[in-house]
């Protein structure tokens, strides 16, 4: 199994939304079901709208791009986990634009983690490279190179394989690759069998380019 993880991040407003799953569901899914898992994250308030259009294609998932640090109380504006589970099967943790621009570190992420197991959740663990630490229960281990984060300058996948024996994962972790990953470059990562799936940003918001991307498996 692959996974195709679109990372909306803060992007689309409704109409957007409606127009982007008007066209990606058009798509004929046939020929690559049973072999990829395709994962939607949307900002917070599109979840819902998400999983009611998506409910009948049980290929896609819908995970979040973060979630809490607290079970939940008085944390007004947060997100938690308990609120999320039922809606969400995924959940992205540990982004370098979070561990950046929000300050976020390890000891957060990984109560980020353990919170999302606690709910059902499961973690899409991000690391920047071999000195960013993930949690041993999580399953999936995406490694996303800062350089490479929106810059067109994606990363080899010999680079990739060349983390991936550095990051010593065990055999239920999952592999996942992100940074500038397109419909032309996709292919590279996805056909090699030690890369589990890959992890567009941009790319993920165009619904054919995010389709391209898929199929190329
Ligand atoms: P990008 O983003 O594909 O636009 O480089 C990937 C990510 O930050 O998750």
């Amino acid at each position: 199994m692959k996974y195709v993880i679109g990372n909306w991040k803060a992007n689309k407003n409704i109409i957007e939304v409606r127009a982007w799953l008007d066209e990606f569901l058009k798509y004929d899914f046939k020929k690559v079901q049973g072999t990829v898992e395709i994962i939607i994250c949307p900002p917070f308030p599109f979840i819902p709208l998400l999983k009611e259009k998506t409910h009948k294609f049980p290929f896609i998932k819908i995970g979040s791009q973060d979630l809490s640090m607290y079970e939940g109380g008085a944390y007004t504006g947060e997100v938690s986990a308990k609120s999320l589970s039922g809606m969400i099967v995924y959940s992205i943790i540990g982004h370098s634009e979070r561990r950046v621009n929000f300050q976020e570190k390890d000891e957060t992420l990984f109560k980020k983690a353990e919170l999302a197991k606690k709910y059902n959740i499961e973690p899409l663990f991000c690391i920047r490279g071999v000195d960013d630490k993930f949690p041993q229960e999580a399953n999936f281990v995406v490694y996303e190179p800062v350089w490479a984060i929106g810059t067109g300058k994606y990363a080899s996948p010999d680079h990739v394989l060349e983390i991936k024996n550095k990051l010593k994962l065990n055999p239920h972790q999952k592999y996942i690759y992100g940074g500038s990953v397109d419909g032309k470059n996709a292919s590279s990562y996805l056909k090699k069998p030690e890369i589990d799936g890959v992890l567009p940003g941009g790319a993920s918001l165009d619904p054919h380019e995010f389709y391209k991307i898929i199929f190329s498996i």
